[in-house]
């Protein structure tokens, strides 16, 4: 029997994981995989039950479990905590305790989607490529990381730290050059080289690394070039390594390309179990008013099937599923498009998901 941890979160969590879990329990049955629900608490609702973002149960859950599917956190309510008692803090905990370094946010473009981009069809047709982020390092986790009086005593200073180490940007590399390897083979670092010492290590490290993978091609990129040639040429790049920051930056950015934020699903994978999440965040404003689009968990919880319990028909089967509803012209609200399609609802659309999962 497998065991997934289930944390919905805050915002709009509870709703998008609802829709996942449904989709999961139909393929379940389907491909008679075992699964076992667990559900954890976490983030904003943690913090007003047991004044801390990440209980020890719900850590002892996600460290015994067999992968973890997550919702979102934080809210406006939880904005005026300190950073390192923040909502968010509780999936950061996660992803560092977890050592869970390596996070995969395919940015795939559905077909049926390519009027919904704000980006013209002929830039972004096919746009297929793969944003590697490094997960556990660099400015989210550097120490030392506070805010103190300035060392003349007028005003105050604030610290992050931006720190990687060679074993940090080898590990994440050689993930990146094996995901290469299956893809297109093209592997495109991005790095601030011109003025970070850290982007120098990191540029040192992946060259040295490229040589156990031959096969793959290698190329650099300064950060501030990449995020513009995301927009003016997306299609070519395969898969984009990336530290910590600018991952972050660079994903959301690349999630227009495919017509919202709303349809980029991740992986976080590392020592420990693989934890999945939509790249989104809570969305305050929107929850509860089952608007919100859930095909980006719903396809978090393809990869989970793909990357934790290996069964990649399975997670096939998902993302044809939601291929077949976006081509029948079921849309919600972010991805609209007036005169062409049907708008739906949260749960209308993991429900014509569901409907549509067959096997192969
Ligand atoms: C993400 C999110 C998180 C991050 C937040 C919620 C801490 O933006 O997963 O991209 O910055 O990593
Ligand atoms: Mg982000």
């Amino acid at each position: 029997m497998t065991r997934i941890a289930v944390l919905p979160g805050d915002g709009v969590g509870p709703e998008i994981v609802r829709e996942a879990l449904k989709v999961l329990q139909r393929v379940s049955r389907l491909f008679d995989i075992p699964l076992t629900f667990e559900d954890g608490i976490v983030g904003g609702a943690a913090i007003d039950r047991y004044g801390t973002p990440l209980p020890l149960e719900t850590r002892n859950l996600c460290r015994t479990a067999d992968a973890i599917l997550f919702g979102a956190v934080g809210g406006p309510q939880w904005d005026n905590l300190p950073v390192d008692r923040r909502p968010e803090r509780g999936l950061l905990a996660l992803r560092k305790e977890l050592g869970l370094y390596a996070n995969l946010r395919p940015v795939k473009l559905f077909a049926p989607l390519v009027d919904a981009s704000p980006l013209k069809r002929e830039v972004i047709t096919g746009v297929d490529l793969l944003v590697l982020r490094e997960l556990t390092g660099g400015l989210y986790f550097g120490e030392p990381k506070e805010i103190g009086p300035t060392p003349d005593g007028k005003g105050e200073r604030a610290i992050d730290t931006l720190s990687y180490t060679t074993c940090e940007i080898e590990r994440i590399a050689r993930i990146g050059f094996q995901i290469a390897e299956r893809r297109r083979k093209r592997l495109t670092s991005v790095d601030k080289v011109n003025v970070l010492a850290s982007s120098q290590l990191w540029r040192r490290v992946v060259t040295e690394t490229a040589k156990e993978f031959p096969g793959v091609e290698l190329s650099h990129m300064l950060v501030d070039n990449c995020s513009m040639q995301l927009i003016r040429d997306p299609r070519r790049f395969d898969v984009v390594l990336t530290e910590n920051t600018f991952g972050d930056i660079l994903s959301d950015e690349a999630a227009m390309l495919v017509g919202s934020i709303g349809m980029l699903p991740s992986a976080s994978l590392g020592e420990g179990p693989g934890l999945y999440e939509p790249i989104h965040g809570s969305a305050p404003d929107i929850a509860g008013q089952d608007t919100v689009n859930p095909l980006a968990t719903i396809l978090s919880a393809a990869m989970l099937l793909r990357y934790s319990l290996h069964h990649e028909s399975a997670a096939t089967a998902i993302e044809t599923a939601i291929d077949r509803v976006l081509e029948a012209g079921h849309r919600t609200l972010d991805i609209m498009q007036p005169g062409h399609a049907v708008l739906v609802g949260t749960a209308q659309m993991g429900n014509l998901v569901v409907e549509h999962i067959a096997r192969g």
